[in-house]
């Protein structure tokens, strides 16, 4: 038997014993043929349960000759298998984006190669015949592997099945010993160095397969649709093999000839319509679930059966916060439907394939997929892509492998449109060779690589993180770039608070046939569960190197639960689209295969958020691509006291809202006039004026029901309720779009002392029934400033209060935000408004809130974003209540409107924490009434605020109401 020496060690190559001379770097060993993923009838056995384990910090330290069948393991710690080792407290996670977190210096990896040694004692039936294979769907890095003391091979290609041939190896009807030798790190590592948590173990299952002689051992379904709606099939098998599907009446076809399948429903990832498709040999009978559809590229338009689609997409990662790269099945199809209720309609499998039963889940529930081989070389940028492997013959054949294993394991389905190369691996002559590999093999689906920007090798042009400007010039055809459908595999970074400017492009995919959508980065925070009950990023784990949060980028939230921003893409991605009119409303149908036949559209009219009327229409099937105008009951006659609004909501049978639309049927008489008073209001003299004028005695100044301190001229009373402020508030606790990327912004911010503004009182002073307190705004060391006016009259059981800010010096940076800060007890816990809502919205970011009247609490409005940020903006608010339980607190009306964010720590404190268990109820309720926000954008990684999302330093007045409610 061979052991690994030294020096192959170090590059997980080995010769293997069973006759197959290991090649190349990071290609495995002693490994059968690459075939389709499919069940069949033939017996298997589940390897997956808790096996022996050891772990050695090096590859020579680890355990001697403990493949041989009667090795002693009873020491040894159990693990799960399927498992990522860290994660059951076995070494650490490490974080990296870009950087290796090992030397550059290809194939050796460090002699500190953590190493965990794997048994398994397992029995096989009798039944279960002598010929048999077993595969690994997953081992990360490299495993080296025995069975009853023989040894197989070594896996390489993390993401990748590898399957040995185990006849003549097994026991049937006695106990077996399986043993498996993981390394972190091998030459294979270098070709794997993904945007993710470094994690080494076998991740994915370990399964015994039967093959019964004269058996199916691969094959390859064929099956288009054809524009006379027949569908073409040919199923390349073993040529004995007979094909049928019940469903259609095909019974007996031969195999590798080209058949009629009669008319057929399609695929589509709207219609996901499977057949089960039986491919029977004398001895196997393998069944799949396909679809007939045709992929193809015409005139520069990626088109599926003909129609130009639009990939409304996420790039999806696998990962799972207590379990690392195990996603267990039930988790991966609750997280599918997810996307499916947001409108999502593409994954990317970022950045290798995924366990294969997600696909089988995508062509079931309907995905566009762009499939992408286990290959990113990023660590080479940084040394100028010296020795990157993307152009290194050495590794041509593991380049080549990836690609092969994944074709194989993935062609049969319906859901994969089209084969990525890899990501992030610069150019190079093994990408071509994967590419032609892929061509041959399969010339039915599109090949995708963002590195090849001359799209030498590729059939579409895409990009990562383009501008809305430039997506908008591509459309438009002023780019130099290649005449091919264009989509972004990656854009609006979903880090932290954001993604800003989803709409924007949403829009441009609609405008421009070429613009053919693209992915969102990311679905998934990949947060590690801390005891403390939050989530662990890049750092924590005390590596030497990382990248800190910017594994921290979802959609949702490591337990998969949404985060604004992903109920943001639902309703930008939304296929129905409600332009809504007094008495009218434009149903227009964004499907590319779908009617809108079983759409109803629900209608509501509600005053200051009560409903009034409401009903349910049937609009006509609208077909796919096309509109129609459905009238809808105008409103009401008796006049309502309030703003009265038109909602519409396309619904499926289902209940899923399709897409939605509002109408101002109304003004609220009052509004109107409030609008007016605070333009009135807008220039009440110089604060220098303010300042000579007298103030009124040295205690507490009255004014209604409010009562003032004179030094800083700040509110601390408002009939019975203890508050302090308003306060001129410019800070918000960046966001990572304002924190990260190439020019923070946060750094201007901070630089200019945004973070630590000083408040002078310029004037104090009684103007007719009004109090005027004239102060000026200013960060230390620096000229810039803001001269604001409160000014303070007596409206009801409350105040009225109109903010005028002027800025002095050279702004010439945005400011973050622009409105005032009160704090509040803490018994002020539940909050009612009549606004925007449900959720967060951002000037950028506000698709998804509808006009409405909303409750919630001050703990449910914060945002939970992993790494603290500022969070939890409600828009638009014409009035709030903030109550203690029995119904006292305060009621804030906006003159007209208002944003409000309500929170138990100060912005400081949210500011200065870096995990969420890090945030402290500071026992005061915080509330930011604002009038305006700096938008979110995405330029933790992309283009930042556009321009009319950016909130500009100038003269700006507005105006609020604050009344107690006893
Ligand atoms: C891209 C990369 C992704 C991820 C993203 C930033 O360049 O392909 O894997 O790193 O940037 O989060």
């Amino acid at each position: 038997m061979e052991h690994l020496t030294g020096s192959s060690s170090d590059t997980g190559q080995a010769v293997g014993p069973r006759g197959s001379a290991g090649g190349g770097f990071g290609v495995p060993i002693g490994t059968s043929a690459p075939r389709a993923a499919f069940s069949t009838d033939a017996p298997r056995l589940s390897l997956n349960g808790t096996w022996r384990f050891r772990l050695a910090p090096t590859a020579a330290e680890a355990a001697d000759g403990f493949w041989a069948p009667d090795f002693d393991d009873s020491g040894w710690a159990g693990l799960p298998v399927p498992s990522s080792w860290p994660m059951h407290g076995h070494g650490r996670p490490a974080y990296t984006n870009v950087v290796y977190p090992f030397p550059v210096d290809p194939p050796h990896v460090p002699t500190d190669n953590p190493t965990g040694d794997h048994r398994l004692v397992f029995a096989v039936p009798a039944s279960f015949g002598e010929a048999a294979s077993l595969r690994f769907d997953g081992v990360d890095s490299c495993g080296r592997v025995w069975l009853n003391g023989v040894e197989l091979g070594v896996t390489q290609g993390s993401r990748l099945p590898a399957e040995f041939d185990v006849t003549g190896v097994l026991r049937p009807g006695a106990a077996n010993v399986l043993a498996v030798r993981v390394h972190q790190w091998s030459a294979g590592s270098y070709l794997e160095d993904q945007d993710m948590w470094w994690l080494p173990g076998i991740f994915r299952d370990v399964t015994l397969l039967a093959r019964p002689a004269g058996g199916v051992g691969d094959v390859f379904v064929h099956a288009g649709y054809e524009p006379d709606g027949h569908g073409r099939l040919r199923v390349d098998g073993p040529a004995d093999a007979r094909v049928s599907i019940p469903e259609l009446g095909l019974d007996g076809l031969a195999t590798g000839a080209a058949h009629d399948a009669g008319p057929v429903e399609p695929w589509t990832a709207e219609t996901p319509r499977l057949y089960d498709l039986v491919v029977a040999t004398a001895t196997e009978t393998a069944t799949l679930r396909i679809g007939f559809r045709t992929v193809a590229i015409t005139g520069g338009i990626l088109t599926v059966n003909g129609r130009r689609i639009v990939l409304r997409g996420v790039n999806r990662h696998e990962f799972h916060p207590e379990l690392g790269r195990v996603v267990p099945l039930d988790v991966v199809r609750a997280e599918l439907e997810l996307m499916r209720r947001h409108h999502v309609n593409a994954i990317r499998t970022s950045h290798y394939p995924p366990h294969p039963a997600v696909l089988d889940l995508c062509d079931e529930l309907g995905f566009w997929v762009v499939d992408e081989c286990d290959y990113e070389t990023h660590g080479f940028e940084p040394v100028g892509w010296r020795g990157n492997p993307s152009d290194d013959p050495r590794f041509t054949d593991a380049c080549v492998d990836r690609m092969r294993r994944m074709v194989e394991r993935d062609k049969n389905h319906p859901s994969v449109i089209m084969w990525s190369l890899g990501n992030e691996a610069g150019v190079g002559a093994n990408l071509g060779a994967m590419a032609g590999w892929a061509r041959g093999r399969d010339p039915g689906r599109p090949l995708h690589y963002e590195g090849d920007r001359s799209c030498e090798h590729v059939d579409v042009y895409s990009r990562m993180y383009a501008s809305h400007a430039e997506v908008d010039a591509i459309g438009r055809g002023e780019h130099h770039v290649p005449d091919l459908p264009f989509i972004l595999c990656e854009y609006a970074h979903a880090m932290g608070n954001g993604p800003g400017g989803l709409a924007e492009y949403d829009e441009l995919f609609d405008r421009h046939p070429r613009c053919q959508g693209g992915f969102v980065w990311e679905w998934l925070d990949h947060g590690i569960r801390r005891p403390q009950g939050d989530y662990a990023y890049g750092g924590d784990f005390g590596e030497p190197l990382h990248d800190g949060n910017f594994v921290i980028d979802g959609l949702v939230f490591p337990d998969r639960t949404p985060s604004p921003g992903l109920t943001e893409l639902g309703a930008v991605y939304a296929p129905v689209r409600l332009a809504v009119e007094p008495g009218a409303v434009t149903v227009r149908n964004r499907y590319v295969f779908r009617s809108l036949a079983d759409v109803t559209l629900h209608w509501d009219v509600s005053a200051d958020g009560v409903v009034l009327q409401e009903g349910v229409l049937q609009p006509p099937a609208v077909p796919p691509g096309q509109h129609a105008v459905v009238e809808v009951p105008p409103a009401p006659d008796a006049p309502a006291d309030g703003e009265t609004w038109l909602t519409v909501r396309a619904l499926d049978p289902a209940g899923l809202v399709l897409g939605s639309g509002q109408a101002l049927l109304r003004q609220a008489p009052e509004r109107q006039e409030s609008g007016r008073q605070a333009s009135e209001l807008a220039a009440p003299g110089r604060p220098g004026a303010a300042g000579g004028a007298a103030r009124p005695g040295g205690g507490v100044i009255r004014l209604g029901a409010g009562r003032f301190e004179p030094v800083h001229g700040r509110l601390v009373r408002l009939g019975d309720l203890d508050l302090r402020g308003p306060v001129l508030d410019v800070w918000r606790a960046p966001i990572d779009n304002d924190r990260l990327g190439p020019d923070p912004v946060a750094a201007r911010w901070r630089a200019a002392g945004l973070h630590r503004m000083t408040h002078r009182l310029v004037g104090l002073q009684l103007d007719g029934d009004a109090l005027v307190v004239a102060t000026r705004v200013a960060p230390a060391a620096t000229d810039l400033g803001l001269l604001t006016w409160f000014r303070w009259r007596p409206a009801g059981d409350g105040l009225e209060l109109t903010v005028r800010v002027e800025p002095e010096g050279d702004w010439d940076l945005p400011l973050p935000r622009l409105g005032v800060h009160l704090e509040l007890p803490d018994e002020l816990g539940d909050v009612t408004w009549f606004g925007a809502g449900p959720g967060e919205a951002y000037p950028d970011s506000r698709t998804a809130a509808l006009i409405g009247r909303y409750s919630s609490t001050v703990d449910d409005l914060a945002t939970p974003y992993v790494y603290p940020q500022e969070n939890g903006n409600r828009a638009d608010a014409r009035w709030l209540t903030l109550t203690a339980a029995d119904g006292t607190g305060l009621r804030v009306e906006g003159r007209p409107r208002i944003d409000f964010t309500a929170r138990r720590w100060s912005t400081a404190a949210l500011d200065a924490a870096r995990h969420r268990a890090d945030l402290v109820p500071d026992g005061r309720v915080h509330l930011h009434l604002d009038h305006a926000h700096h938008g979110l954008g995405s330029a933790a990684c992309g283009p930042g605020v556009l321009p009319e999302y950016a909130l500009r330093a100038a003269p700006t007045t507005f105006a609020l109401r604050l009344l107690t409610l006893a």
